[in-house]
């Protein structure tokens, strides 16, 4: 068991594996409630402060990390239907994602197989894909449909030339994707079980409300302030307010984990609050309660449930590092449990505002501070302290996949549940 996380990776359990670890989950928080007691990791653990600046290090994160495990790219719902695509970048890969006119999705490299330049960019929905710069064309699945004046451009292997594909997969509602198009590993093998604890939420069939991109530095130090709650009331005082608590529950499941705080969100009433429920719910109820909490998606993603007017919804925040060691940009992404009326849109849309004031004007400026100091070589360490043990989970886990070879890492993670 991980210093200070409770409830780790408990071994599989028969008839429902993953509610029964999600009920193990809402025991431990309910007796940790009535006993008042609050685990804590077993040290401060210390950081060399270069694992934010040092462009070796950030190589081996690309190359062993953002390379090698699988990532959510997308929720489902983002690309709902046939021809619907979206681009992004992760570490500098320029991705396209599409939705095919049979339904699977591909993540393509963004780069025309005849001198690289991007076929989409933005997001929208299209029948095939046509190179800006001199016109070729490619079909939803990357193939090479079309070489512009193909006479007097000379013989090609069209077979040959489609656009790279990375291994995909769907899964709990959300899109993974592993970034080496010679992965020997089908994603879905290395996500480690979170998708059967998360997929209660039924996120496939979910509506997307709205999207926005956040600039930032270092991508672990923008993802550090997902990762422990000792920072909401004195950081956030002006907008969460002062009055939260700052600690955490931890729960972990491989790399994956669960941050959850003590109390109620104060003046929310909210289905999936545990601690208000009292007890773990039966198998006839609701579940919201047993996936309260923020959801951590390794290496970089973060689900928090909202209810604005009542109506669930769940902000997707997916951290990415950019080009360089010292850029990242995290991705907010709202989206509702069922298709909102104006009203429900409105709040969602201002709640998503709300959020991304609070990660784009106080935690990010915070985390480019760090990097910045960072960057002097005048800080020797940084410090997770015992109530930090959700840093101390995800910083070992880094350092444990990097090391690992390809083929150990099937093994690492695997799901219990499977
Ligand atoms: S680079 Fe795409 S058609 Fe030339
Ligand atoms: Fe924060």
């Amino acid at each position: 068991m991980t210093p200070g996380v409770i409830g780790a990776a408990p071994p599989p359990l028969p008839g429902d594996p993953a509610r029964a670890v999600l009920e193990q989950h809402a025991e431990a928080l309910l007796e940790h409630t009535a006993a008042q007691t609050f685990p804590l990791a077993d040290e401060v653990m210390r950081l060399d402060p270069a694992h934010y600046t040092s462009p070796e290090r950030f190589a081996r994160e690309k190359a062993r990390i953002f390379q090698r495990v699988p990532l959510v790219l997308a929720a489902s719902c983002e690309v709902p239907g046939p021809g619907d695509f979206k681009t992004l970048e992760v570490a500098g890969i320029p991705i396209l994602l599409v939705r095919d006119r049979h339904g699977a999705v591909h993540a393509l490299l963004n780069s025309c197989t005849h001198r690289g330049v991007a076929v989409a960019s933005g997001c929208g929905a299209a029948a095939r894909f046509t190179c800006p710069y001199h016109g070729w064309t490619f079909a939803q699945d990357g193939a090479l449909l079309g070489v512009a004046s193909a006479t007097d451009f000379g013989a090609v292997d069209k077979a040959a030339l489609a656009m790279k594909r990375f291994p995909v997969t769907e899964r709990a509602g959300l899109v993974w994707a592993i970034l080496d198009p010679a992965s020997p590993h089908d994603p879905a093998d290395l996500l480690g079980g979170i998708d059967s604890l998360i997929s209660g939420f039924g996120l496939a069939g979910w509506t997307h409300v709205s999207s926005r991109t956040l600039h930032g530095p270092n991508w672990k130090l923008a993802f550090d302030a997902h990762l422990e709650f000792y920072h909401v009331p004195v950081l956030h005082r002006e907008t969460f307010g002062p009055d939260r608590s700052n600690r955490a529950f931890y729960f972990s499941q491989g790399p994956h984990q669960r941050v959850i705080a003590p109390q109620s969100r104060p003046g929310a009433v909210s289905r999936d609050d545990l601690y208000a429920l009292g007890r773990v719910p039966t198998a006839g109820e609701p579940a919201d309660p047993l996936l309260m909490g923020e959801w951590i998606l390794f290496p970089g993603v973060s689900i928090n449930t909202f209810y604005p007017g009542g109506h669930r919804g769940v902000l997707l925040s997916i951290v990415v590092p950019g080009a360089e060691v010292g850029t990242s940009t995290t991705t907010q992404t709202f989206l509702a449990e069922t298709p909102p009326d104006a009203d429900t849109r409105k709040a969602m849309e201002d709640l998503g505002g709300f959020l991304a004031h609070v990660v784009g004007d106080e935690d990010l400026p915070t985390s480019a501070f760090q990097q910045h100091v960072f960057g002097t070589g005048l800080v020797d360490e940084v410090r997770f302290g015992r109530n930090e043990g959700g840093l101390q989970h995800f910083h070992r886990w880094l350092d444990r996949l990097i090391e690992a070879e390809q083929d150990e890492l099937p093994a690492l993670l695997a799901s219990p549940f499977a």
